[in-house]
């Protein structure tokens, strides 16, 4: 396979209706893929989505705390598109509790969204993308899998922690089937998660284009992280 052969693939996102998910969509649609995308919010992903072909989209409700909606989601995008070849988890929540104040359900609720969320929608896509046989994950992890930084976000952390060993774990039983899994690590993302108005801070469309690049690559040059920072780190 050449990048060239990449277009108009099947390609499911999570967390689609805004932020860095709405702008992979906008991005991918723009490269000519099939999108199958996920939001619990309909009504948003239909507003955020005007400029794609109605064709080449289908919208899906999709709450990460839920395996059933993942399992109609994942049989819808089959249905409609007769595959799945690129699976984008994107959808994820923060919490900014201390480690000592941090309450056990938040922590829970960002355990289901960020590492359950993505692990289940994975096992459903898995024998599709084994079939297309140059499948490709991203998972949107963050700078926070890679370094704890104070007292900030230790719950967060530790579920991001978490879903890059999953991005390790997909690696390791998809690659002999073609399956290629990128772990996206970025610090802050001008996004409703920190601040939508800061240009300071790396911009969704900026990921975007990433996404869009690692999942044209071939199946013999895989990225399995790639750390995106606006701010100087130690060793980032
Ligand atoms: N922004 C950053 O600075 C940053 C940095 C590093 C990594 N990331 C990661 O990048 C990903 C996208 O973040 P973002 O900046 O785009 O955040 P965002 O603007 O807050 O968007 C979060 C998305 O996740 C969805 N979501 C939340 N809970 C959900 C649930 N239970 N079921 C289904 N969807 C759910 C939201 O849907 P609703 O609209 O329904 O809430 C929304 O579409 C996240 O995994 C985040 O951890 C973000």
């Amino acid at each position: 396979m050449n990048s060239t052969d990449t277009n108009g693939r099947v390609v499911m996102v999570s967390g689609a209706n805004r932020g860095i998910g709405a702008a992979v969509a906008e991005r991918l649609a723009a490269d000519g893929h099939r999108l199958s995308l996920g939001a619990r919010r309909l009504d948003a992903l239909a507003t955020n989505a005007p400029g794609i072909d109605p064709d080449r989209i289908l919208l899906n409700y999709h709450e990460a705390t839920e395996e059933d909606s993942a399992r109609r989601w994942v049989e819808a995008t089959v249905e409609r598109f007769g595959g799945i070849d690129v699976l984008v988890n994107s959808a994820g929540i923060v919490d900014r509790t201390g480690l000592e104040a941090l309450d056990e359900r938040v922590l829970d609720e960002m355990w289901e969204v960020n590492v359950k969320g993505p692990l289940r929608l994975t096992r459903l896509a898995l024998p599709y993308l084994r079939q297309s046989g140059s499948g490709r994950v991203v998972n949107l992890a963050s700078m926070s899998a890679k370094r704890v930084k104070g007292d900030a976000l230790p719950g967060y952390s530790m579920t991001k922690y978490a879903l890059l060993a999953l991005s390790h774990a997909i690696r390791q039983v998809g690659w002999g089937d073609g399956i290629r899994v990128t772990a996206m690590c970025p610090g802050p993302v001008a996004t409703d998660m920190m601040d939508p108005d800061d240009e300071t801070i790396t911009q969704p469309g900026d990921l975007a284009d990433l996404v869009s690049t690692v999942i044209g690559l071939p199946n013999t040059a895989s990225v399995s992280e790639l750390l995106i920072t606006c701010r100087l780190e130690a060793w980032a």
